[in-house]
């Protein structure tokens, strides 16, 4: 169950290690730097490995209205994330262009002096795109699992075609929410012969394409290691008929290990969570379409914010929730992931957000 926060530790406190109290460190010395939003549970798409069909259909019980945060509920607890360190706010879902409004948002959240971006399933994205782009939104990630309409399908579940992602992919480079990253979650004997497709199809074209390893997220999606393919897999196949170079990270603890084509044809990333752990640099906080905080994309419980928000709560009570939950922090979960913890019950990556 979810547990209510006791705020115990006062952001005026010097930490353990003695650090200035406005440089907010967990119990490994990881500072949050991103915060990523999720504004809806629900999605138009039914992503084998994140919303499978038989557990996500007519009888799952998505939100209500009245649990989502409001705008201005997000916006009070991205202030005071803003205050305390984080620089680069995410906005995710669900699929986060079906909130209403959802341009509103943004606008509101661009005030703040931080990056702000969204990752996105690019079915609304021909729609939206100039909105959002006006709003202030800085960049886009779209996911694309396949340029084969009948694999991609297989992978979407819903019939949905890869020409009309390909569409929401233009419509937003061409508002200037670039460069757009476009990301692809492989399964070995499902979608892994779409990895030279893609990159073929992307060289050149300036959006950066990143392969992700399928991840033991949620407890539905019946996740085995054997339909893991690493990340040095496909690095090697790419680079048989595309030679790539490893390039240095844009910042520390950057996901994507970045590689870039020899004959200058670009970039592309992989994001290796199951065989390369990228725990020690994790800086990232979710905050769920209720209000409720994770600090790891595999946590079982989330502590809940919207109680302060909606009892009462001081601006004080919030920053104090807030700094205490970081630097409670001790989640590993990449670094000691196996068969027994992949089984275990862990929140939906559609409720968390990516
Ligand atoms: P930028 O560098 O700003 O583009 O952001 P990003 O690389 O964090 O991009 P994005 O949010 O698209 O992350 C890509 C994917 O990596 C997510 O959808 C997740 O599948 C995975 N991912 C992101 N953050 C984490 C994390 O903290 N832990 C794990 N295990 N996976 C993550
Ligand atoms: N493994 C890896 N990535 C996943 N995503 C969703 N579920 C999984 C999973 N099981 C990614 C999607 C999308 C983002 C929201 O999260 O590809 O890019
Ligand atoms: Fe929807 Fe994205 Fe999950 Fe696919 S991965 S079901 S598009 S939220
Ligand atoms: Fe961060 Fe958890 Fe992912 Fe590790 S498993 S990188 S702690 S979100």
């Amino acid at each position: 169950m979810n547990t209510r926060i006791i705020p115990i530790v006062c952001a005026a406190t010097p930490t353990p290690s003695g650090e200035p109290a406005d440089m907010l460190t967990d119990t490994r010395g990881r500072r949050v730097r991103d915060l990523r939003i999720s504004v809806t549970d629900r999605c138009n798409f039914r992503c084998v490995y994140c919303m499978p069909k038989a557990v996500f259909d007519h009888d799952y019980a998505f939100l209500s209205r009245t649990q989502l945060l409001s705008f201005e509920e997000i916006m009070r607890v991205a202030r005071h994330f803003v205050d305390q360190g984080v620089e680069k706010i995410r906005i995710t879902g669900g699929e986060p262009l079906l909130r209403k409004h959802i341009e509103n948002l943004i606008e509101q959240l661009a005030t703040l002096p931080v990056e702000i971006t969204l990752t996105t399933n690019g079915s609304l994205l021909p729609q939206k795109a100039r909105a959002l782009k006006d709003a202030g939104l800085h960049r886009v990630t779209v996911s694309l699992d396949g340029l084969d309409d009948d694999i991609f399908k297989r992978m979407n579940d819903v019939d949905y075609p890869v020409a009309d992602v390909l569409k929401g992919i233009e419509a937003a480079a061409a508002v200037g929410l670039a460069p757009v990253k476009v990301n692809c979650v492989v399964k070995r004997g499902t979608n892994d012969n779409q990895i030279l497709p893609l990159a073929r199809h992307f060289r050149n074209t300036g959006h950066i394409l990143r392969f992700i390893e399928y991840m033991d997220v949620g407890s539905s999606n019946g996740w085995r290691m054997d339909e893991v393919v690493p990340s040095a897999e496909i690095v090697a196949r790419i680079s048989q008929e595309f030679p790539l170079d490893v390039v240095d990270s844009n910042y520390s603890g950057e996901v994507a290990e970045r590689w870039r084509y020899r004959d200058g044809g670009g970039e592309i990333g992989v994001i290796s969570s199951v065989t390369q752990a990228f725990c020690s640099t994790c800086t990232r906080i979710r905050l769920s379409t209720e209000g409720q905080l994770f600090t790891c994309l595999f946590a079982q419980n989330g502590h809940d914010l919207r109680a302060i928000l909606r009892e009462g709560g001081s601006d004080d009570d919030l920053r104090r929730a807030i700094a205490g939950v970081w630097r409670g922090r001790t989640d590993r979960y990449s670094e000691i992931r196996t068969a027994a913890t992949a089984a275990a019950r862990k929140v939906e990556m559609s409720y968390i957000g990516g």
